[in-house]
């Protein structure tokens, strides 16, 4: 057990002119760009293939298709997102995206085809048939393989399960990380440093993301004293596998855009209700209409009812989530599938510009760490891997050709986290954690239920505990101060966003076209 962090710096494995670190589309698309024109590390928390975009289905939007249009793109992101969106990241995203996807094309990512051309299908709020997708749902796996594939050269070095704990400054300026692997502190060095660790998902008892997804790199960063933004909005898929004991696998939101229906527990469709775009409605709404349907009818579930599709198609198209359902003992070619809402996408993160910078000098951020602005209040369905492509690529942009800076290991600030709970706890804190998240911070919030959440995650630093460097006890302490920050910016915004709704202010207001931010401590409200 240590009682506090070492004074001195741990011992520097390895110094770059760049170092990236996640793994999804954001990470190794930035890692393979800054390849080009200098040495880059790459980190990763677990093995290379553990990402968010591993597990991504529905695919990649990009307006290629015969008939659709940049434009119409960028139209349908700004809907989606509510008010929120930052208008030039969006710009950036549709128009940089096209010649982003044609390279991953390029580069061998192999997207499905109908008579030797692209196949797009179609999700809920979007216009078009705009969603480019690979081996039917596994476009993530495709993506992540094509590029893993390409970055094993040797201008990048890999190293896998190192855990990063920590930024590390020098003179104000993002130089490094310090990581945990086996117990051991270790030092990386570079002249820039790239987060892109992904979403939060595993704050939450049901999530569709993988167990990495615990939102560290979002804390790293406002540990060292960036801007962490628009946190209160928490994407929720409205369809993930509702089985016990089966763990909540996405169905893809492209199952409803190839016909699906939905049905609640007394055999009633109910989505034209609630929405003139009925099972395509965007996706806050449609699991705002599942929540109430599944309280309504007292039932765990809704259903997707996929019998207008034929046998061929489904496997066809879904061979992922017919397998795994098959696994689980239900065929979905006969049965509905039960599903419920779960903790899916972080619109907010860590603040940054049209160029990935963030506050902090030396920082950058890509992907869904970070805060680019594209979403605003609510993510358009299969923009994520496009934004992770887009503003990965301009930080790789901006970098290139930049002069190398003389990295020494001489007046180093190593920002270590504060110790906030007990480490024998935090199994315990885990499972409290989780039940807090999802009683008061889900789909329906209001301020009652954020009072008591923000009082039962408020944490002080411990005068005196005992540790180890165990990764899994500093992913706790973050997704607490995470879940804590979510707590926090749902109650000041006091109105209903996207996918943030309050029961107690269920309207939009125009005097919350505003961005709530945090930074050392301090919270700001910002207008657009
Ligand atoms: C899905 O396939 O439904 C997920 C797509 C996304 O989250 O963008």
């Amino acid at each position: 057990m240590l009682n506090s962090f070492p004074a001195d710096s741990p011992p520097l494995v390895d110094s770059a002119q760049f170092l990236v670190i996640g793994s999804g589309v954001a990470g190794l698309y930035t890692a393979l760009e800054l390849s080009k024109t200098a040495r880059v590390i790459l980190l990763t928390k677990s093995s290379i293939q553990q990402s968010n975009t591993y597990y991504a289905q529905g695919g990649i939007a990009s307006a290629l298709g015969v008939g659709d249009s940049p434009e119409f793109h960028y139209q349908d992101t700004l809907v989606a997102g509510a008010g929120l969106c930052n208008l030039a990241a969006v710009k950036a995203l549709v128009s940089e995206g096209l010649d982003r996807v044609r390279h991953l094309i390029e580069l061998g990512v192999p997207f499905d085809q109908k008579q030797g051309e692209l196949s797009f299908t179609r999700e809920a709020a979007h216009s078009h048939r705009r969603i480019l997708h690979a081996h039917g749902d596994a476009t993530g796996r495709a993506i992540s393989e094509t590029l893993i594939s390409q970055v094993q050269h040797g201008n990048i070095t890999i190293y896998e399960e190192q855990f990063a704990l920590a930024l590390v400054t020098q003179d104000g300026v993002c130089h490094g990380v310090v990581t945990i692997q086996q117990g051991k502190l270790n030092l990386f060095l570079a002249s820039a440093v790239i987060l892109c660790t992904g979403g939060l998902g595993q704050i939450f008892e049901k999530t569709t993301n993988p167990p990495v997804a615990t939102g560290d790199g979002m804390i790293l960063a406002y540990q060292a004293g960036a801007v962490l933004t628009d946190l209160e909005f928490v994407q929720f898929h409205p369809t993930a596998l509702c089985l016990p004991p089966a763990p909540p696998f996405l169905i893809s939101e492209s199952v409803r855009g190839e016909g699906a229906i939905l049905i609640n527990s007394i055999g009633e469709r109910f989505m034209p209700g609630y929405h003139e775009l009925a099972e395509l409605a965007p996706r806050d709404i449609v699991a705002r209409a599942i929540f109430t349907e599944m309280h309504r009818t007292g039932s765990s579930c809704a259903y997707l009812d996929l019998s207008k599709m034929t046998p061929e198609l489904i496997k066809q198209r879904f061979p992922n989530i017919y397998g795994t359902c098959l696994q689980y003992g239900l065929d979905i070619i006969s049965d509905p599938i039960p599903v419920a809402p779960a903790a899916h996408y972080m619109m907010g993160g860590v603040m940054t510009d049209l160029w990935g910078r963030t506050s902090v000098p030396g920082l950058y951020a890509a992907g869904e760490a970070a805060a680019t602005g594209v979403h605003g209040a609510n993510r358009l369905a299969s923009n994520s891997l496009l934004e992770g492509l887009v503003f990965g690529g301009r930080i790789a942009d901006f970098l290139k050709n930049r002069p190398e800076t003389s990295l020494t290991t001489d007046n180093l600030t190593i920002h270590y986290p504060q110790i906030k709970i007990e480490y024998e706890q935090w199994p315990h804190q885990l499972t409290s954690l989780r039940q807090v998240t999802t009683e008061f911070l889900g789909i329906i919030r209001d301020e009652t239920g954020l009072k008591e959440a923000e009082k039962r995650l408020s944490l002080e630093p411990l005068s005196k505990s005992g540790f180890q460097l165990d990764p899994a006890f500093f992913e706790v302490q973050s997704m607490i101060q995470l879940a804590g920050l979510i707590a926090r910016a749902s109650l000041i915004r006091t109105e209903s966003r996207g996918a943030h709704f309050r029961s107690d202010y269920p309207d939009a207001s125009s005097t919350w076209q505003k961005h709530i931010q945090f930074q050392n401590q301090k919270t700001e409200v910002l207008s657009t």
